[in-house]
């Protein structure tokens, strides 16, 4: 199906793939991935969105099922927890790609996971999946798709699993973010971390991911909540979004991850890694307390990267893991947190500091590189 995309945001992932440090980075391309738009035309068989809908790109594709294939039954869907799914319980289960694909991913039939399969091997080569080619051209030569999304143009072309459709009445120049940053960065907290009440939380990284996971632990009602970065310009909002404490790894020398142990009694409950640097992410698992701690992999790091710690430290219960999209099943999850937006109960608007037009696409890019804004906004 093609859309106009009417907003686009940029996400530190298209800066990092346009300065080349993606592994699976393919060029020419058109980058973005973080935006709203609205359905322009549906090709043959498309059944779940219409022309005229309004859909936010989903890079991380999701089946548009609202049932699922269960012990060989059909059951309505009514949940997009991660709630393990045994064959013998009758509880909500998945969203599938089977209303699309004839046998449905194994990833979508995985409780565990939000990774859905089904269009992965073409977005990952920059392709559809139909024919295997691409569906831009500049100067009659194949322009590539990245992520499957392509918001970086008046118009796109993305598979149906790949969008969500959002209530129409949603202001489109603000559900855009939540087609990346700021749902990854609150599913991470409510998904893959599953913050309790009560728990301490450090949160490495105060770009728009990082406070999307302040937010998401504010609502957690985590009792305490650390934001780490090495720019102190961005303790101020951190502080407006609920952290408690502000730690700058620079103002020390001793290693960040002890000094958050020594103020903690031993280390926080959860750590959250929103930079994609493989020695914060090292310091994230260890800032966590011994037995129980978990740090949450958000970040891209570059390719090549790898993370290490001593193995001690997990023998001796810390955990690690990490998350896309913030394990949230995009095609379900993402109108309902349209919905959330709608109700009042998100600080979304608060992200978005600059309002660009597209033209205007490279300051956006400086101001990204220079810290100097959380989310720019592009009206094309
Ligand atoms: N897992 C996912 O699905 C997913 C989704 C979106 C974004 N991301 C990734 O999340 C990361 C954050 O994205 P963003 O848009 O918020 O980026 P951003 O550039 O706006 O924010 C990164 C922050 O990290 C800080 N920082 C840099 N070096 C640091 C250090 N050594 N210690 C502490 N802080 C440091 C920067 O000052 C900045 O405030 C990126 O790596 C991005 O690619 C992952
Ligand atoms: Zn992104
Ligand atoms: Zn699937």
């Amino acid at each position: 199906m093609s859309a106009q995309v009417l907003f686009t945001a940029l996400c530190h992932t298209d800066a990092y793939t346009l300065d080349g440090l993606d592994p699976e980075g393919l060029f020419p391309c058109i980058l973005g991935h973080e935006a709203a738009g609205v359905v322009e035309s549906v090709g043959e068989g498309v059944t779940s969105v219409s022309v005229g809908d309004h859909v936010i790109p989903c890079y991380q594709a999701r089946s548009k099922a609202q049932k699922l294939l269960l012990n060989g039954r059909r059951v309505s869907q009514t949940t997009t927890d991660n709630t393990v799914l045994d064959p013998s319980s009758t509880s909500p289960p998945q969203a599938y790609c089977a209303d699309l694909e004839a046998q449905p991913c194994k990833f979508c039939l995985h409780p565990k996971t939000n990774l859905c399969q089904s269009v992965r091997a073409w977005t990952g080569r920059g392709v559809m999946k139909a024919d295997g080619a691409s569906r831009f051209t500049l100067d009659g030569k194949p322009l590539f798709h990245f992520m499957g999304t392509s918001t970086f143009s008046e118009y796109t072309v993305v598979h149906e699993v790949s969008v969500a459709k959002v209530n129409p009445a949603a202001p489109l120049d603000k559900v855009c973010l939540l087609g990346c940053g700021i749902s990854t960065g609150w599913g991470a907290v409510f998904n893959t971390a599953k913050v309790q009440a009560g728990n301490t939380v450090a949160v490495f990284g105060l770009g728009a991911v990082g406070l999307a996971c302040i937010e998401a632990a504010v609502e957690a009602k985590a009792s305490r909540i650390i934001a780490v970065d090495t720019n102190p310009d961005k303790f101020a909002s951190a502080r407006q979004w609920g952290a408690t404490d502000c730690v700058n790894p620079k103002d020390s020398a001793t290693a960040v991850q002890q000094v958050i142990v020594d103020m903690t009694d031993g280390g926080v409950d959860f750590s959250f890694e929103c930079v994609g640097n493989v020695e914060v992410m090292r310091a994230a698992l260890e800032c966590c307390h011994k037995g129980w701690g978990e740090s949450i992999i958000v970040g891209v790091a570059a390719a090549g990267q790898e993370i290490r710690t001593r193995p001690f430290q997990l023998v001796t219960g810390r955990v690690w893991r990490g998350t896309a999209f913030g394990g949230y099943k995009s095609r379900v999850a993402v109108p309902q947190l349209v919905d959330k937006y709608m109700s009042g109960a998100t600080k979304l608007d608060s992200y978005i500091t600059h309002n660009m037009k597209f033209s205007e696409i490279n300051e956006a890019f400086d101001l990204l590189h220079a810290g100097k804004c959380l989310r720019v906004v592009l009206s094309l």
